[in-house]
């Protein structure tokens, strides 16, 4: 199983068996996706990267698999970015105070695989920085729809970098496709989602990014298999909705305290 966060030094890159990017897609109009969020999650030894997306000025939406890593010093999000490669005057960096992992994550399975991030300050509205809509709980995101994903993750399965967001274009697939695929395939809280002709994908550094249907976050990436682009699945975001809700009221009501909660 391949999940697609990524390590962001270079050297510590396992190397890897089989081809991947997002891969086939293309480089974005720039600031395009206001909601898009950079992530740097940092523990003593290492630097890894994720994607995100901005739900509310003080919230940001990610993969749990994103931070469920050892001894986590800092998580940092960068709002307004293209490119990630220098400080764009649009940028905006947040520090995360708290983040809330789904109770019921599992690292075996990857079932629940999401994440809120608080933000420390919250986020200035701009046109660089927006936030997206996620869906209701009763919205179902039926097969064939046409949605799109973002990201910062590497272009192809040889490793190549972007610093420059790109994107791609997906089609929510047949969940049996994914029900053979993947042992742990759970219908109701993922999404199948694949590229017809399997050449287009979310891929490493990309994991934790929204997958957008009709200008709704339905998506976040969660994992595919080593050395296949499709079809990749994503948590359902409709499924936790009423969480996420919980979560967002909690957020607004507790003046936080300063250990995060990642547990
Ligand atoms: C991103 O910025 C870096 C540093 O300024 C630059 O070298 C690179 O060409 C830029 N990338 C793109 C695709 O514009």
């Amino acid at each position: 199983m391949l999940l697609l966060l990524l390590l962001t030094s270079a050297f510590v890159l396992v190397p890897w068996t089989g081809a991947g990017r997002i891969i086939g897609g293309c480089e974005v109009k720039p600031h395009s996706r206001p909601y898009m969020a950079y992530l740097i999650i940092e523990n003593r030894l290492e630097s890894f990267s994720c994607g995100g997306f901005l739900i509310r000025p003080d919230a940001v939406l990610s993969a749990a698999h994103c931070v469920d890593i050892k001894g986590i010093m800092s998580i940092t999000v960068i709002l307004g970015a293209h490119n990630i490669s220098y400080q764009e005057q649009s940028q905006q960096w947040i520090q995360v105070t708290q983040w809330v992992i789904h109770p019921k994550y599992s690292q075996d399975g990857f079932k629940n695989d999401i994440v809120l991030l608080k933000l420390k300050e919250k986020a200035r509205i701009n046109e660089y920085v927006q936030t997206i809509s996620i869906p209701m709980s009763n919205e179902y995101v039926r097969q064939g729809a046409e949605c799109e994903v973002a990201g910062w993750g590497l272009t192809s399965m040889t490793g190549s970098r972007t610093n420059v967001m790109r994107e791609a274009e997906l089609k929510v697939q047949d969940w049996t496709i994914c029900q053979l695929i993947f042992w742990n395939y759970q219908r109701q809280s993922m999404i199948c989602v694949g590229d017809d002709y399997g050449k287009k994908s979310p891929y490493k550094g990309d994991s934790g990014g929204p997958l957008v249907c009709k200008q709704k976050a339905h998506g976040i990436v969660s994992y595919g298999l080593n050395g296949h682009l499709s079809p990749e699945v994503f948590t359902r975001i409709s499924y936790f909705e009423p969480w996420i809700r919980e979560q967002l009221r909690k957020f607004a009501l507790q003046e936080l305290p300063d250990s995060p909660s990642s547990d």
